[in-house]
Parts: structure tokens; C-alpha cells; sequence
């Protein structure tokens, strides 16, 4: 029996949607590659959020029927509110996925995790045999870095110890704690952590290691040296 209730059968994204136009659109085209029976796993963020409604717009207009894997709670919402069956990393591995980006340079070196779900974004790629990020055009910089800082998840015990150790790096030039903005306190993440937003003046390739071995570094928004698919207005 389907639930009636309102709350979280609503497929909306609930705040506004920056270059939204352009979002749908390589949505729209990412779309056509669904085929029948295809497990896919689902990234987080706006973009993801338009490209799974596409999935399901052809899903509902054509019968390609496929399942989701889905990255964060948001998304999760989402496949119950547009009635896509999910499964999980630990069942199955997806025969595709897709994500969005908050930067990408030309070396295809990316900083993700806006929405805080980088963990299983990160899982998510390692474990696709073929990961399209999904991009407008205001995702293009010269210098990774250039708009956003790069989050880190850290395990909320180890506050003190991350810190101290970012200290030591010469190309840091801000650590912020994330804040939630509708709850006192801090960002919890889906995995109970705590995301520092930390501004770098250069990100070389090995950084995205150099974090992780810090002790308390659960994973980090650098998405630096994966086979990823760009999808953009113009190609596919
Ligand atoms: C969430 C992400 C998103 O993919 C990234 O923030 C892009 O978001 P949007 O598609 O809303 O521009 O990494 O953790």
C-alpha cells in the first residue's frame, strides 16, 4: 500500500535552482542513455536532482523501468516522491552513475560537496564502471579552488587534531567550521560528522591524500584523478 501523506511525496527541490534552464537541459540529454533494468547510481545537489527527474520523466513516457542508488537522504526523498525503486552500494554496483560539481578544471580535477554528501558521492565513483558529471557552465575554473573551498568530513571527535594539522599546510588560507543554517550548531552530516570548509590558494594533485591521511579525515571534497564522462550543452 503507497502512502498519502504530502511531506516527502512532493518531487520539488525547494529553493531556487541557479542556472536552471541549462541544468535541465543536459539532464534532459544525460537522460537518453537510460536503458532497461539499469541500476543508477544517483549523485546529490540540483543538478542530480533534475537529471533523476528526467530519468523518470522517460521512465513514465516510454516504460524504461530502472533502479537508483541513491548518495544522500535529499535524494533518497527524492526517488520515493518520483516513485523510483532504490538499492544500496553494499547490494549492488551500478552499471552507471551521474553527479553534479561545484568546480572542474581543465584537467578534470574536481571539488565537490556543497550539499555535504561527498562520502558517498566518493563511494559512489569508485564503485561505477562509468561516472557522467553532469555540468553548466559555471562550474568551468582556471584555478580549482577559485569559488569554493573544499570540504572535509571529519569525525567530530577529532576537531582538534584535524585543525592543528591543517595548520601545518602553507596553501591553506581559511578553516570554517560548516553551520547549519536551519538548526543551531554545526552540520551533522548523513554519517554523523562534522565538515570543515577549508580555502586553499593552490590545490596540488596529491592533496586530495595528504588529507585523507590525516587521523580523524573521514573523506574529503576533492574528486582529483577519476575516469569521470563530462556532460555539458554541447556534448554528450
Ligand atoms: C553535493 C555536490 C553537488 O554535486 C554539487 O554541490 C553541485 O550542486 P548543484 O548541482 O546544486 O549545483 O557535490 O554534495
Amino acid at each position: 500500500m503507497k502512502w498519502t501523506n504530502t511531506l516527502a511525496n512532493d518531487p520539488v527541490w525547494g529553493r531556487e535552482i541557479t542556472h536552471q534552464h541549462q541544468k535541465e537541459q543536459v539532464a534532459l540529454k544525460l537522460a537518453q542513455r537510460l536503458k532497461n533494468g539499469d541500476v543508477v547510481g544517483v549523485g546529490s545537489g540540483s543538478t542530480s536532482f533534475l537529471t533523476l527527474r528526467a530519468l523518470a520523466q522517460r521512465r513514465d513516457k516510454e516504460g524504461i523501468e530502472f533502479r537508483a542508488i541513491p548518495t544522500s537522504i535529499e535524494m533518497e526523498l527524492a526517488c520515493s516522491a518520483l516513485s523510483v525503486p532504490t538499492t544500496l552500494l553494499r547490494v549492488e554496483r551500478p552499471d552507471w552513475s551521474f553527479d553534479g560539481a561545484d568546480e572542474i578544471d581543465s584537467n578534470k580535477r574536481m571539488i565537490k560537496g556543497r550539499g555535504g554528501a561527498l562520502l558517498r558521492e566518493k563511494l559512489m565513483m569508485q564503485a561505477s564502471k562509468k561516472v557522467y558529471i553532469v555540468i553548466d557552465e559555471s562550474k568551468h575554473v582556471t584555478r580549482l579552488g577559485q569559488n569554493f573551498p573544499v570540504p572535509i568530513e571529519i569525525q567530530p571527535e577529532a576537531i582538534h587534531i584535524v585543525e592543528t594539522s591543517l595548520k601545518q599546510f602553507d596553501t591553506i588560507t581559511k578553516v570554517v567550521l560548516r553551520r547549519a543554517v536551519a538548526k543551531d550548531g554545526p552540520v551533522i552530516t548523513e554519517n554523523a560528522n562534522l565538515i570543515l570548509d577549508v580555502t586553499f590558494s593552490q590545490i596540488d594533485n596529491e592533496m586530495e591524500h595528504k588529507l585523507k591521511s590525516i587521523v580523524g579525515v573521514v573523506e574529503t571534497g576533492l574528486f582529483i584523478g577519476y575516469p569521470i564522462t563530462l556532460v555539458e550543452s554541447d556534448k554528450l
